[in-house]
């Protein structure tokens, strides 16, 4: 089975998100065909079109990396009904300068986890709108809102209830055949 790349990017920058932990469950869950990497935006300034002439260092690494993987995985927070505010920033580096964003054909999948009972579920939709503009082929299905109860998921990624565990594990492995799909039919540029 070809191996595929795929970059991980946690919405959250808190220490102790639970957004961390169920990207190290995903990391394990996932099939052994995808290679799972984080791509960091922590590093990131703010984005300004003024940096479109001469990206700094740390934003075109940013930008190399998405460019390197096979497929994006977003694992994201819901703050105040959307995404972090540092998750849009980065997709906008990423996304420019004009006629070079990074996203373009490149399949991606939305996944995330609050204490709320929708479980993200209003700030994936954003994402999505905010991928769809930017021309990245998403995993429609499943959706995969996860509420966050105590103890869920451990600072291991260890999965405490085996139908969340079945659910993420099923969800990782439909992205492994979307990215498969996607790629048959829109090849990577090299
Ligand atoms: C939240 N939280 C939250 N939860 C939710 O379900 N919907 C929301 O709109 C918000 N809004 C929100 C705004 C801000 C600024 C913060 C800090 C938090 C609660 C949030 O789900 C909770 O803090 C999670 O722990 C965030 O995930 P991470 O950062 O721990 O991965």
């Amino acid at each position: 089975m070809t191996t595929h790349q795929v970059g991980y990017l946690i919405g959250s920058l808190a220490k102790n998100s639970i957004n961390r932990k169920l990207s190290k469950a995903l990391v394990q869950l996932a099939p052994a065909h995808l290679q799972m990497q984080e791509i960091s935006f922590a590093q990131l300034p703010l984005y300004s079109y003024d940096y479109d002439a001469d990206f700094p260092p740390v934003a075109r690494k940013f930008k190399e990396a998405i460019a390197a993987v096979d497929a994006v995985l977003f694992i994201t927070p819901e703050y105040n009904r959307s995404i972090p505010g540092g998750l849009k920033n980065a997709i906008d580096w990423a996304s420019r300068p004009y006629g070079k964003n990074s996203f373009a054909r490149k399949p991606s999948a939305v996944i995330g986890t609050s204490p709320g009972a929708i479980g993200t579920a209003v700030a994936q939709q954003s994402l999505r709108s905010v991928l769809s503009f930017c021309n990245s082929p998403q995993m429609n299905a499943p959706e995969a809102y996860i509420q966050f109860t105590p103890g869920l998921i451990t600072d291991d990624g260890e999965v405490t209830v085996e139908s969340t565990e079945e659910f993420l594990r099923n969800y990782m492995s439909e992205f492994a055949t979307f990215i498969t799909r996607v790629l048959q039919v829109l090849p990577r540029e090299v």
